[in-house]
């Protein structure tokens, strides 16, 4: 309770697991502990940092946020089963507030299809399971998969059994996004007034968007008496994505009134945060999205602006300054000086450590020097192109590509590795990016399959920066890049070498725990 009248929900944001196993929406190890800091800041009660027997990858991206968060609990998603529980037990072992979170299927399609279980056995393994993390953790959460399309007196057999074996949280996932707001309402009443010793658990819910109700769903839950609410930032997840952490949280802030509930969340980190996670995925937010599009506090229309001149609520129902977007954006130019440079750094959130700070401060200049007007976007995509990355076994040293309509394109391109030795090769293609990647897998002697390439501006303009994310994989592994140049080809084979610096970086043997160099900072 926040106080008498107003209900606490907690928050438990799965960006990191639900969101990242997305499509496109994958993250190194550096841009999720980045992610995971923020989240802390945000102050998310708990945050799902993967699903650690899934691949190494995860298992150890756990283990480094269990590693540095302190104050929010840090979740690890298991199957019902004791190998994955072990995992999870091991990936958390260094975290302050562990939760071992498990999920079974419940509903008939899952457990006769997927699982090939009866509804005895499901009930029965969940209870083991639970039995058996409970040894380990004492905060478990059980999460009956398809939650919505199960039966519901069987949901509470299950959830009732699993309560009896130690869990601390029972979830009700819309697995699906097949739920109505009325329906779900009634589902998770259903279960909080029929489960036999319910009222030592919490109850949470774990909702997908595929008809767009995710958050509707979510608020029909909490009228419904729901403790906990899942979430992604900027609502990436499976599909269509999860009931969106942002929407969730300004919907029960702006409307405590009618909702008679909050949560703890710092909602000045809602901006920040969406913005970190769009750079760190490459998932653009859409320009109308509730809360965090570019879009959600524009007033085009000339009646509009008149009204909010005369007092911005007329047509503002929260303030920009309330998810912490900048009240003033600053423009920086080529004058602008270190002093101002650093503050505005700590305005966004940044709290780099000073060679970081000396670098992008480089990297400013060189883009004051192409571009007339340096704003945000721009700072935000400068500071992600030269934090959160892997530390560089490759950098450009220089590039040159020939290419137009009457000849093949070429590249010639010289890498330094990271044992000052020089490389350099010509190589052509098919097209002076494909030229310039070619040369770039002879140097490092593979060839990675470029999976995704996608280029954006980063702002308006003639002399907008163009930013460039690239997706690679080799070996059934997949890691992220991203470039930002002026110039396309340059940004695009800073990309490419971002991502084989997060390869080379996570296969070397023995890589050790990673030397984050962005701190962030609450404002
Ligand atoms: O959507 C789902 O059912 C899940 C569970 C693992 C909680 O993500
Ligand atoms: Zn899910």
């Amino acid at each position: 309770m926040i106080n008498n009248a107003i209900r606490r929900i907690k928050i438990f944001d799965t960006t990191l697991r639900d969101g990242e196993q997305s499509p496109g929406c994958s993250m190194n190890l550096q841009e999720k502990l980045e992610v995971a800091r923020r989240l802390e800041l945000l102050k998310a009660d708990i945050i799902e940092a993967g699903f650690p027997i899934s691949s190494p990858g995860d298992m150890e991206s756990v283990k480094a946020i269990a590693g540095i968060i302190k104050d929010s609990t840090v979740a690890g998603l298991c199957r019902c089963l004791e190998k994955d529980i072990d995992a999870g037990r091991e990936a958390l072992v260094h975290a302050v507030n562990p939760r071992i979170h498990v999920f079974l299927a419940t509903s008939p399609i899952h457990m006769k299809y997927k699982l090939k279980m009866t509804p005895d056995q499901v009930v029965e393994q969940a209870a083991a399971s639970v039995k058996y993390a409970r040894k380990f953790c004492s905060d478990v959460e059980f999460s009956a998969e398809d939650a919505s399309r199960s039966d519901p007196d069987f949901l509470c057999r299950v959830f009732a059994e699993a309560i009896a074996a130690g869990a601390g949280t029972v979830n009700i996932p819309d697995t699906v996004g097949y739920a109505m707001p009325d329906e779900f309402g009634a589902l998770v009443r259903y279960v909080r007034e029929h489960t036999p010793g319910i009222e030592k658990a919490a109850i949470s819910v774990h909702v997908h968007n595929d008809l767009g109700l995710a958050v509707a769903n979510s608020l029909a839950a909490v009228a419904a008496g729901a403790d906990q609410l899942e979430c992604t930032v900027n609502g990436i997840g499976e599909r269509a994505g999860n009931a969106s952490l942002e929407e969730i949280v300004m919907a029960m802030r702006v409307r405590r009134d009618y909702w008679h509930t909050d949560t703890q969340v710092d909602s000045s980190q809602i901006y920040t945060v969406s913005r970190l996670v769009s750079q760190v995925t490459g998932v653009k937010v859409q320009p109308n999205k509730a809360i965090v599009g570019d879009n959600a506090f524009a007033h085009e229309a000339g009646i509009h602006q008149h009204g909010v001149l005369e007092n911005r609520e007329t047509y503002e129902i929260m303030t920009p300054e309330s998810i912490g977007i900048p009240k003033n954006r600053m423009i920086l130019g080529k004058h602008s000086g270190r002093h101002a440079f650093d503050e505005h750094l700590k305005e966004l959130g940044f709290g780099l450590d000073a060679k970081t700070r000396d670098d992008v401060f480089a990297q400013f200049k060189i883009l004051a020097d192409k571009k007339k007007a340096v704003d945000d976007r721009d700072i935000e995509a400068l500071v992600m192109g030269v934090s959160a990355t892997a530390p560089e076994t490759w950098q450009l040293n220089r590039w040159v590509v020939n290419c137009g309509s009457t000849l093949s394109s070429t590249s010639t391109i010289r890498l330094r590795h990271k044992d000052s030795s020089y490389h350099e090769q010509v190589s052509v293609g098919d097209g002076p990016i494909d030229a310039a990647f070619k040369a770039i897998d002879y140097i490092i002697g593979k060839e990675p399959v470029l999976e995704t390439y996608k280029l954006n501006a980063v702002t308006d303009g003639e002399d907008a920066q163009g930013e460039t994310i690239v997706k690679i994989k080799w070996q059934e592994r997949y890691w992220n890049g991203r470039g930002v140049s002026t110039d396309v080809v340059e940004s695009s084979i800073k990309a490419y070498l971002a991502a084989i610096n997060a390869m080379e970086w996570e296969l070397s043997a023995g890589t050790g725990k990673p030397e984050a160099v962005l701190q962030t900072e609450s404002r």
